[in-house]
């Protein structure tokens, strides 16, 4: 069957927590062993497979790297039984795998699908973002502005004080001015080792979180993601590619890009229909990690539309832990 994405999307949306949560389990096994390595390897391969069960006709556009360095999920990979809708799929199997090899909070299994050619195709270099939650005038906080003038207009729009705001960024070197800035105003920062898809999204749900805007450099891949995770939820973010040499430009412009100083606004990032699932791998800000109960396996997901703003959070029980080998 060919169709479109927006009349599959609902049956999607539930595909896609599946393709989440098995990649979760399997990476959750490795959680604390101190192998990054493996724990990536075991996540892509249950996703890959998760993924060719699918009725769509995907192509990875952001994925584990590019077709010579990654031989599984790579980039213009194409997923699923081809019998369904032409989709563009940006993932990220185990988006900390650091966290993960540590047990240490907010690793998680994410992934988003859009009509096909809708997703910005960001090769894996760094990106300068800013991210903050909806309900906010267009525009509010910009790249090209100084964290104090960002955090002043946030502030003034939310009728607090900037020493009431909390920053999320990236505990970074590279970060050293960004966090000096930040300080200088009054504002919290809360520094996080990995993980700035979980970053960006804490941003929008502020009196759970504590986290108001997201700024700094991470890497690119993951600012798609976020920015399809806004789109569906609510939001404003920026991204402005970090290219360092001549060969990440020279691969950037492989992929279309020419203007290597734009800023892409999230919905250059992720335009036309999104769907965004993620499931926690270890417990986190936004979801518990995976929990292995005798038999029994308990996984925390939240899916997400952008075409209606429809946000599920999905605990399942799953029965028998057996299934998932
Ligand atoms: P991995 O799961 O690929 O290790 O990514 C974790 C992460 O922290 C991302 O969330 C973030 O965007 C990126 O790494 C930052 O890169 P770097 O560690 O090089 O600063």
């Amino acid at each position: 069957m060919v169709g479109n994405i927006a009349a599959l999307d609902r049956v999607l949306t539930l595909e896609l927590a599946r393709v989440t949560e098995r990649t979760a389990v399997a990476a959750a096994r490795l959680r604390g062993r101190g192998d990054e390595v493996t724990a990536d390897q075991v996540a892509v391969d249950a996703m890959r497979k998760e993924l060719n069960a699918l009725d769509i006709d995907g192509t990875v556009v952001i994925g584990e790297g590019e077709r010579d360095e990654a031989p599984m999920l790579y980039i213009g990979e194409k997923v699923g039984t081809t019998s369904g809708p032409k989709v563009d799929i940006a993932l990220d199997p185990l988006e900390g795998t650091t966290l993960t090899a540590k047990a240490m909070p907010n690793a998680l299994a994410v992934i988003a699908l859009a009509e096909g050619g809708s997703l910005l195709h960001a090769p894996d270099v760094y990106m300068d973002k800013i991210a903050i939650g909806g309900g906010y005038e267009k525009g509010l906080v910009d790249l090209d502005r100084s964290p104090a003038e960002n955090l002043k207009a946030l502030a003034e729009a939310k009728g607090v004080k900037i020493s009431d705001l909390t920053a999320c960024i990236l505990d970074r070197p590279r970060h050293a001015k960004l966090i000096e800035e930040t300080r200088e105003t009054g504002a919290s920062i809360s520094l996080i080792s990995d993980g700035d898809v979980a970053g960006v999204i804490n941003t929008t749900n502020t009196d759970e979180t504590g986290i108001d805007i997201y700024m700094g450099i991470g890497g690119a891949p993951e600012g798609v993601l976020a920015a399809a995770a806004l789109r569906c939820i609510g939001g404003q973010m920026q991204g402005r590619l970090v290219t360092s040499s001549a060969e990440q430009r020279e691969r950037a412009l492989k992929m279309g890009i020419e203007d290597f100083d734009r800023k892409y606004s999230m919905e250059e990032m992720a335009s036309g229909d999104v769907l965004f699932a993620a499931t926690g791998v270890t417990d986190g800000s936004m979801l518990d990690g995976v929990a292995f109960n005798g038999k029994k396996v308990v996984t925390d997901t939240v899916v997400m539309r952008s075409s209606t703003g429809t946000v599920r959070w999905i605990k399942a029980v799953h029965a028998d832990d057996s299934k998932f080998h």
